[in-house]
């Protein structure tokens, strides 16, 4: 298989994690005879350093021809005071709007010997596997621009959907429900807005499509209490914009563990842009301690939802899985007699993995 991608590695951390997300997805062109081809471009504040905005119509414009995009982080204290259309996260959201990548996925699920990591209580958090599926082209982020009225004295931001953009990730839900658990919890305010009250009346309408999934509605404040106290009661969780920006924030910490947690934002054609839950912490960068693994999961889920290489993913996730339980980790992480290692070491662990894995299976197959 033949595809173009492009590295967006931003800022802070960005650049490590991206450098061994090439290195793993090299390893697999090699071993499984595809031809992956890597373009970077900036993003973010190294963008506005070297072209004076955060998303270069050159960035934009390599996205839109390439199979998919893989990004690194944004961000860091050098632009916290600029003005904000030159802050770093205006080129995230303005490439989720150039690309219409409407559908943020955000898996979480614990790894087995990191569960004591989490700051619940193990007996709660195991068995937690959740799907948050986002909204992420809409609502109050994307509103008629925000304005400072009366001098200075009054400030406006508009929360607005159409039906069509609540039906299409109302539908993408659905059928996440149906690959996994088949249980949809739909989170919205619909006792004050109005905007979630439409939300609401669009799941009602369209559960009937989807008989096999059991469907709930929680209001957003008492989901992001259920999360603490229940979080192995969820399954797929659908939401807008800012509710999932929020919740997904809670629900990563949950299984202790910041630094493993990949995204998919999708958009309808198939083409998505992958990049992990966390930040680009500025504090860590340049250190070559940062935890590639969520980076490197980022890759494996682009694998999946782009180019439909499911065999691939999963040894990605396998080596990934192995290589922490033979106990070794980053600094962000601590696990019991474990083996402390920087991020070029744990990227070579796993291209290790993958190598060997597939060594292996050509003696077996090869051979015998
Ligand atoms: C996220 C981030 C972004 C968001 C920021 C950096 C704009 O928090 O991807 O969750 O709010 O969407
Ligand atoms: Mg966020």
């Amino acid at each position: 298989m033949k595809k173009r991608i492009v590295l967006l590695p931003g800022d802070g951390i960005g650049k490590e994690v991206m450098h061994s997300a090439k290195e793993v997805l090299t390893a697999i062109a090699e071993e499984y005879n595809h031809t992956f081809s890597f373009e970077t471009h900036e993003i973010g504040g190294a963008a506005i350093d070297q072209y004076g905005t955060p998303l270069p119509e050159t960035t934009v414009d390599a996205c839109k021809q390439a199979d998919a995009v893989l990004l690194g982080a944004v961000g860091g204290p050098k632009w916290d005071n600029n003005p904000s259309h030159l802050r770093p996260e205006r080129g995230l959201l303005g490439i989720r709007k150039a690309l219409d990548l409407y559908a943020n996925l955000r898996p979480i699920k614990g790894f087995k010997n990191l569960l004591h990591a989490s700051p619940l209580k193990e007996e709660i958090v195991s068995g937690s596997d959740l799907l948050i599926v986002r909204e992420l082209t809409g609502g109050i982020y994307f509103g008629t621009p925000s304005e400072r009225r009366d001098n200075g004295e009054s400030v406006v931001d508009t929360l607005a959907y159409t039906r069509r953009e609540i039906e299409r990730i109302v539908d993408k839900a659905f059928q996440a429900a149906q690959g996994r658990r088949g249980k949809l919890t739909s989170v919205d305010k619909a006792n004050v807005l109005e905007s979630s009250k439409m939300w609401r009346e669009i799941v009602e309408e369209k559960k009937a499509q989807y008989p096999e999934v059991s469907v709930e509605h929680v209001l957003v404040d008492a989901a992001a209490m259920k999360l603490i106290t229940n979080p192995a009661s969820f399954d797929v969780v659908v939401t807008e914009n800012m509710f999932g920006d929020i919740l997904s924030d809670e629900a990563s910490v949950l299984t202790g563990s910041l630094g493993m947690l990949p995204s998919a934002s999708l958009n309808e054609s198939g083409v998505g842009l992958y990049e992990p839950v966390h930040g680009s912490a500025p504090d860590i960068a340049g250190k070559g301690l940062a935890n590639p693994v969520a980076m490197i999961l980022s890759a494996a889920l682009m694998l999946r939802y782009s180019f439909e290489l499911e065999d691939e993913a999963k040894i990605i996730e396998d080596a990934v899985q192995s290589v922490l339980d033979a106990g070794y980790h980053t600094a962000d992480l601590q696990i019991p007699n474990g083996r402390k290692v920087g991020t070029e070491e744990m990227t070579k662990l796993i291209v290790d993995y993958i190598r060997t894995l597939n060594a292996s299976k050509c003696i077996a197959s090869c051979y015998y």
